[in-house]
């Protein structure tokens, strides 16, 4: 059976809950009988990446190795999900003009929320010093213009965000 590809863009401050919401959407669409990738900043850059560090440099050509798998898969026809901080516009507009079917997916949060779940710890160290360039602290993050969705995890359960990406994207016509 022909899949549609497309690729879902999370976008977000560390710690902002994309991989959370990524993963749900991931078995929703597993479920739904089609093929998906996932990539992961963190695994992006435990692989693909390795070696990248965080500088604006760096960071640019993760996102666009990472946009330019989503585009490979796009183009056969298999949905994947980024969900990488991609803190600079321009760099995730870059990647738009060059995937079909791109769909964006910002994940708000306020940063003072993001630090206080800290999940990895690594908000503390920022804020101590003992980590430079952290997006949202000492680092720029800057909000999408016109993302397709925007889920405010701050507010809003993660099956009511998993419920908005879904639905969109059955609003797009991606979804049979
Ligand atoms: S991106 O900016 O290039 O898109 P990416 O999503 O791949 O970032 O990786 C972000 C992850 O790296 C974070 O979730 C966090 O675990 C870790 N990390 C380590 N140092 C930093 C930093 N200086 N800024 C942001 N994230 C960092």
């Amino acid at each position: 059976m022909a899949h549609k590809g497309f690729t879902l863009w999370f976008t977000g401050l560390s710690g902002s809950g994309k991989s959370t919401i990524s993963e749900r959407v991931a078995l929703r669409l597993q479920k739904m009988g089609l093929p998906v990738e996932i990539l992961d900043g963190d695994i992006v850059r435990t692989h693909l990446s390795k070696g990248l560090g965080f500088s604006q440099e760096d960071r640019d050509v993760n996102i666009k190795r990472v946009g330019f798998v989503c585009q490979l898969l796009t183009r056969n026809g298999v949905p994947n999900i980024a969900s990488v901080i991609s803190p600079y516009r321009a760099a995730r507009d870059y990647n738009r003009q060059k995937i079909k079917n791109f769909v964006e997916v910002y994940v708000a949060c306020p940063v003072e929320v993001c630090a206080q779940r800290d999940v990895k710890g690594l908000y503390q160290k920022a804020m101590a010093g003992e980590i430079k360039h952290f997006t949202g602290v000492d680092d720029p993050y800057e909000e999408p213009f016109n993302p397709e969705i925007t889920c405010h995890t701050d507010k809003e359960s993660v099956e009511e965000s998993v419920e908005k990406v879904v639905k969109k994207l059955q609003e797009l016509g991606y979804l049979s």
